[in-house]
């Protein structure tokens, strides 16, 4: 819907607008890309200035934290492309003109990342460049940065019923920046992280060529499969291993509160549901609810098989639970895309196709990963805390199985074996304002202040793609990489240093860089 809004607007422009208006540097810009990407036959629009209709629809558009709808920096422009020629020039003409580039593909980085930046620049929107081609046979596909998972995850199941991948839950993430920083969801303890199944990619460096994994070496190729988008480049399109889905799976959804007797149930899962068989994923989401002080506690669950098997098996690995079969619900694997992504039973698969994201509000997220079993006193301590909010939510998603047999330092992502699940926490608010926003971001870190004793330490663990800029940033100027260590250590353990060397290696002039891109290793 919103590829045909731009099209039609674009073609009713039908070529750059050089308004009277735009800056020098705005008009130098646009001149160079026309030089740069003339071997190309352009059809349409691709660049908006402040001036034009669309620069704020499509600022906007693709943010999913409203939190930054109001940021005080905004670019000089934006660059839609819908060929990789005019992301080369893109690269090229703002190395030109030293502008600071921005990709953005889904926009959910948390903390703004691909829209936001303090130093002149522009957004690389990747909106354009969304085909997907699904090769069953092979057990492959292409599927270009800007396409959403979602679009993935229908693509698939239109070819096959039999196949899927591993990615995140919710469908309007963006191929490019999931896959980048690892990627997981409901199939990660059979399949791993969405980017340990990328077998090939296109990527734009920072000299304008475009790579594909044979030409950019082995040593890029790791970087990008998890390392975190956009530290050495622009990745055009990935392609993907899919992986194989029995016909029909099983979903359930147990929900309790706290006068159940869940602390003891928590506890016990945690104990469980690391070792349980590689088909069963079931995660944790605890919401709080301030207005009634209570707390709920969620058990979401995806099985590779039918109910008929499912039952049995959880009546032996996790009776506490008490799962009924009246709880569970067959479906194909990509309707159980669709109900995790918590659209109502019933709704149609075109759903994932959707670029809305349910339940948008502001919010400030944290990630820890937990090795050892909280203790109940500890778990007490989080309800606690829980019941005085209105909406606060933690995430907890089981490891195990494949992740497992992954070692450390076969991708960037080195959250492998000894974890036993990853905690998301997230503080969600509706009001705007600087003074409610501060009052939220207080509460979370106060949060995660208190779980330090309970979860993975030297270091504290992080996962790249939750965002938080909190654990440290770059100096923009003059990236260190010891003082980086703060922040990378967490995201990647003993992978930073190799981050770190390749960046010199590939990007010496550190082109590609944000609050909390790779720095040189010096
Ligand atoms: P966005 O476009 O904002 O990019 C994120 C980062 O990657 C930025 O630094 C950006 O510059 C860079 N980047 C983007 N495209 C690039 C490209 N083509 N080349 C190079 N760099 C590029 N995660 C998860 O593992 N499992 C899950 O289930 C979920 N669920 C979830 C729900 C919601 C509502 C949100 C907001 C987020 C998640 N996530 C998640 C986190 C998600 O994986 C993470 O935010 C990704 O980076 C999002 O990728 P986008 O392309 O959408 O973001």
């Amino acid at each position: 819907m919103m590829k045909q809004f731009i099209l039609l607007v674009s073609l009713l422009v039908f070529s750059v607008s050089w308004t009277s208006t735009s800056t020098p540097i705005q008009t130098d810009f646009k001149r160079c890309m026309s030089t740069q990407f003339s071997a190309y036959t352009k059809n349409f629009e691709i660049i908006y200035t402040p001036e034009s209709s669309l620069y704020s629809y499509l600022l906007q558009s693709t943010i999913q934290n409203p939190r930054w709808l109001n940021a005080t920096t905004q670019p000089l422009l934006i660059v839609a492309p819908f060929h990789e020629s005019e992301v080369q020039a893109a690269v090229l003409c703002s190395k030109k003109y030293d502008l600071q580039v921005r990709v953005r593909s889904g926009g959910h980085d948390y903390e703004g990342l691909s829209f936001l930046c303090q130093t002149p620049y522009i957004i690389i929107d990747l909106i354009n460049m969304r085909s997907i081609d699904i090769n069953v046979e092979e057990e492959t596909g292409w599927v270009q940065s800007g396409a959403t998972l979602g679009e993935l995850y229908y693509a698939i199941a239109k070819k096959s019923q039999v196949h899927g991948f591993p990615g995140g839950l919710c469908p309007t993430l963006g191929i490019g920046g999931h896959l980048s920083g690892g990627g997981f969801g409901t199939l990660l303890r059979k399949y791993g992280l969405a980017a340990d199944n990328v077998l090939d990619a296109y990527l734009i460096d920072v000299n304008g060529r475009i790579l594909d994994r044979k030409a950019m070496g082995e040593d890029l190729f790791w970087a990008i499969r998890g390392g975190g988008g956009a530290s050495f480049g622009i990745i055009l399109s990935w392609k993907i291993r899919l992986v194989r889905v029995p016909k029909i799976v099983t979903g359930f959804s147990v929900s309790k509160t706290l006068d159940s007797g869940v602390t003891k149930l928590v506890h016990r899962w945690q104990e469980i549901a690391p070792y349980l068989p590689e088909d069963l994923f079931i995660r944790i989401v605890i919401v709080g609810d301030g207005f009634n002080k209570a707390v709920q506690v969620s058990f979401n669950s995806l099985f590779l098989g039918e109910i008929d098997t499912l039952i049995p098996l959880m009546n032996k690995t996790f009776p506490e639970l008490g799962l009924k079969f009246e709880d569970c619900i067959e479906m194909s694997w990509v309707e159980s895309t669709v109900n995790f992504a918590g659209f109502p039973n019933g709704s149609l698969v075109e759903v994932l196709l959707d670029k809305k994201q349910l339940f948008k509000s502001n919010f400030k997220a944290k990630s820890d990963f937990v090795t050892e079993p909280i203790p109940i006193n500890g778990l007490e301590g989080i309800w606690g805390r829980f019941v005085e909010e209105e909406i606060a939510i933690m995430i907890m998603d089981p490891f195990g199985g494949k992740m497992n047999e992954i070692s450390e330092s076969e991708t960037p992502f080195p959250h492998r074996k000894g974890n036993l699940y990853n905690i998301q926490y997230l503080k969600k608010w509706e009001k705007n304002g600087v003074r409610e926003s501060n009052r939220h971001v207080y509460w979370m870190r106060s949060l995660y202040k208190y779980m330090g004793s309970y979860v993975s330490k030297s270091p504290r663990a992080a996962y790249v793609n939750y965002r938080d800029l909190d654990l440290g940033t770059n100096n923009q100027d003059n990236t260190n990489y010891l003082e980086s260590t703060s922040w990378g250590v967490k995201y990647f353990k003993g992978n930073f240093k190799r981050l770190a060397q390749l960046k010199s290696k590939v990007d010496p002039e550190n082109f590609f860089r944000s609050e909390q891109s790779i720095p040189h290793y010096k």
